[in-house]
C-alpha cells in the first residue's frame, strides 16, 4: 500500500494549494457570482453548501483525483457489501445495513429485521402502557445506562426528536462512572415506573455495569428481590447476551446488536431503544429513511457530486493542505445541542490514529479535533477565537427553513420570528468569517478568509436528522479511505482502561505496594493521606 502524500495526486493539490494561498476566500467569492450554484448539492430536502469553503472547482477535481486513486468507490461497495474493511478486529461495518436490512446475506437481514421488531413491539407495548411494572404501574422513566457509542448517539437522537416524543414518558441518560451522576438521577424516579435499559455492546464497560449494579440495588431497595423486578424493570441492548444473563437480566430481556455495528455507529440499532420508546417505531422508520437516503446516494452517485464524500475530502484539503487542526460544528437548533458531542466520537475516535492499514505510521496529520455547540449559545462563549483568534477553524454550519415542532406555548408568530432571528444569525456567522469587516482601530478588525460548509435543511424532523447522521458517518468514512486508516477500530482507549483498573486497586493499597511512576505515586500518595483525615 502507496504512503498517500507520496502519489502524484496528493503532489497535485499541494501545488494547487501553494497557489491558491496567494487568493483570498473574499476573492473567490466576489469573483465569480455563480460559485454558490457550482459549489452547493441537493439530497432531497438538503441543500449543502460548500462556497465558503477555500476551494474553487478545480480544487473537486484534484480531490476527487486523489480520491479516485485511492480506490474510494470500490472501498464504498466493499463496505456495503460487507466485506472486512475493519481489518484490526476482522470484521464488517454493517451499519448501513441497520437501515432497511440492505446487508449482504440473509442471515444478517433477518437478524437486523427481528432486531427491529422486537424494539418496535417492546416500544410500543411501553408507550401504550401494555407492559407495566412489577406492582402493575405503566412505564414514565425510561433511563439508558451506557456510555459513548451507547449513549451519545440514543442521547443526541432523543433531544434532536423531542417535539415527537410521547409526553408520559421522560427518557433520562446516565453515563458517568461519578456515583452524583446516577444518585441524583434516581433522585427523581419512582422505582415503580421505571425502566432502566442497560446498553453496552460489550457489556464489560466498567462506568455501565458498576452504574447498572447500582441501579438494580436502589430498585430491589424499594421493589424487593423476590418479585418481577428484574423482568419488568431491566432490560439489555448488547452483543454479549450471556454477560447480561450473568448480571440478572432475563434472556428475553435482551435486545442484540452485533460485532460488525462499531459502537458510534450503532445510532440505528437498539442502541436507540431509549429514543424508540420516545418517539415512536413510526418515526424510527423515518429516521431510518432519511440514513439510506444518503446511503443510497453515497454508493450510486460520481465523487465530484457526492456530498459525503465531498465533505471528507474538503476534511482532507483543510487538514492536510491548509493545515487547519480543528473543525467546528455548530447546529442553529437547540434541539441539536448534543450533535456535536456525538460527532466528537463519530469524528475523533474513528480517525483519531497514526498507524495506516498496513501497519506503516501516516506521514500526514489525521483526524483534527472536533469541537462546537448549538448556535446561539456558542457565539457568546468560543466564536470570538473563530472569528480574529490566531488560529482558523474551519466550521460547520446546520440549520432548518422552519421551525422545529412547537411544544404549544408561544404564539405562532413568535415561533416564527425567533427561528428567523436564528436563522438570521447562523447566516451573519458564516458571512462574518468569510467575508470578515475593515473596520477601524485593528482590534475590532475581522480579517474574514475563515472557511465554513452550510448544511440547510427544511425542518428538523427524523428523515432530515437521519440524514445528517449519515451524511457524517460516510464522511468519516471517506477520510480514513484517504488517510489508508482503520476508522472502525479504538485501540487507543484501551490503554487508559487497564491501568484505571491496576490504578483503582492501589487507591487502597498500602504506599508499600505502588509501583508506579513518581509522579503518579505522588497522586495516589496525596489521596490516600487526604482520606485518612
Ligand atoms: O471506550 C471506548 C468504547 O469502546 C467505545 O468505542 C464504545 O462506544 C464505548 O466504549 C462503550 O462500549 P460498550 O457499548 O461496549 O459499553
Amino acid at each position: 500500500m502507496i504512503d498517500p502524500t507520496l502519489s502524484q495526486q496528493w503532489k497535485d493539490l499541494e501545488s494547487h494549494s501553494s497557489l491558491l494561498k496567494e487568493r483570498t476566500l473574499k476573492d473567490l467569492i466576489f469573483e465569480d457570482s455563480t460559485r454558490a450554484e457550482n459549489l452547493s448539492f441537493e439530497i432531497d430536502d438538503l441543500f449543502i453548501d460548500f462556497s465558503k469553503q477555500m476551494i474553487t472547482n478545480e480544487t473537486i477535481d484534484l480531490l476527487g483525483a486523489l480520491a479516485y486513486e485511492r480506490g474510494l468507490s470500490e472501498k464504498i461497495d466493499a463496505l456495503f457489501s460487507g466485506e472486512i474493511v475493519n481489518i484490526s478486529e476482522n470484521r464488517p461495518a454493517l451499519h448501513t445495513a441497520l437501515r432497511f436490512s440492505t446487508g449482504p446475506s440473509e442471515d444478517v437481514n433477518s437478524a437486523i429485521r427481528d432486531a427491529l421488531s422486537k424494539a418496535s413491539e417492546f416500544s410500543s407495548a411501553i408507550r401504550t402502557g401494555k407492559w407495566v411494572g412489577a406492582t402493575g404501574k405503566p412505564i414514565t422513566s425510561v433511563v439508558n445506562i451506557g456510555i459513548g457509542g451507547s449513549h451519545l448517539g440514543p442521547l443526541m437522537v432523543s433531544a434532536a426528536l423531542r417535539p415527537y416524543a410521547e409526553e408520559n414518558i421522560t427518557c433520562s441518560f446516565v453515563s458517568n462512572i461519578d456515583p452524583i451522576a446516577i444518585d441524583y438521577q434516581l433522585n427523581s424516579l419512582e422505582p415503580e415506573s421505571t425502566l432502566f435499559i442497560i446498553n453496552s455492546k460489550s457489556f464489560t464497560t466498567s462506568e455501565t455495569i458498576t452504574n447498572a449494579e447500582a441501579a438494580l440495588q436502589w430498585a430491589q431497595n424499594a421493589l424487593g428481590s423476590e418479585n418481577d423486578l428484574l423482568k419488568k424493570h431491566f432490560v439489555a441492548v448488547t452483543a454479549n447476551p450471556e454477560a447480561a444473563e450473568r448480571l440478572g437480566v432475563l434472556k428475553q430481556n435482551i435486545f442484540p446488536i452485533w460485532d460488525w455495528v462499531g459502537g458510534r455507529f450503532s445510532v440505528c440499532s437498539s442502541v436507540s431503544l431509549a429514543a424508540m420508546i420516545a418517539i415512536g417505531a413510526e418515526n424510527f422508520q423515518k429516521l431510518l429513511e432519511g440514513c439510506h437516503s444518503i446511503d443510497e446516494h453515497f454508493r450510486s452517485t460520481e465523487l465530484s457530486k457526492n456530498v459525503p464524500a465531498l465533505m471528507g475530502m474538503i476534511g482532507i484539503w483543510n487538514r492536510n493542505f491548509l493545515g487547519y487542526g480543528n473543525h467546528a460544528v455548530i447546529p442553529y437548533s437547540a434541539d441539536l445541542t448534543h450533535f456535536p458531542s456525538y460527532l466528537q466520537q463519530l469524528e475523533m475516535e474513528s480517525n483519531g490514529k497514526k498507524i495506516r492499514q498496513d501497519g506503516d505510521r501516516v506521514s500526514t496529520q489525521t483526524s483534527p479535533v472536533i469541537l462546537g455547540g448549538a448556535g446561539t449559545d456558542a457565539q457568546h462563549s468560543f466564536f470570538q477565537l473563530l472569528h480574529q483568534g490566531t488560529t482558523i477553524i474551519p466550521t460547520d454550519f446546520i440549520t432548518f427553513c422552519k421551525p422545529s415542532l412547537p411544544a404549544g406555548n408561544l404564539s405562532e408568530e413568535v415561533v416564527l420570528k425567533q427561528h428567523e432571528i436564528l436563522v438570521a444569525n447562523c447566516f451573519a456567522q458564516s458571512k462574518a468569517l468569510a467575508i470578515g469587516s475593515d473596520s477601524e482601530p485593528e482590534s475590532f478588525l475581522s480579517d474574514g478568509n475563515r472557511p465554513s460548509t452550510t448544511i440547510l435543511g427544511n425542518r428538523l424532523d427524523p428523515f432530515a436528522l437521519g440524514q445528517l447522521v449519515a451524511l457524517y458517518e460516510h464522511k468519516v468514512f471517506t477520510m480514513g479511505v484517504l488517510w489508508q486508516i482503520n476508522s472502525f477500530d479504538q485501540w487507543g482507549v484501551q490503554l487508559g482502561k487497564q491501568l484505571a483498573e491496576i490504578i483503582t486497586k492501589g487507591l487502597t493499597e498500602t504506599r508499600s505496594h505502588f509501583d508506579h511512576d513518581s509522579s503518579t505515586t505522588a497522586l495516589l500518595d496525596r489521596y490516600q493521606k487526604s482520606r485518612e483525615t
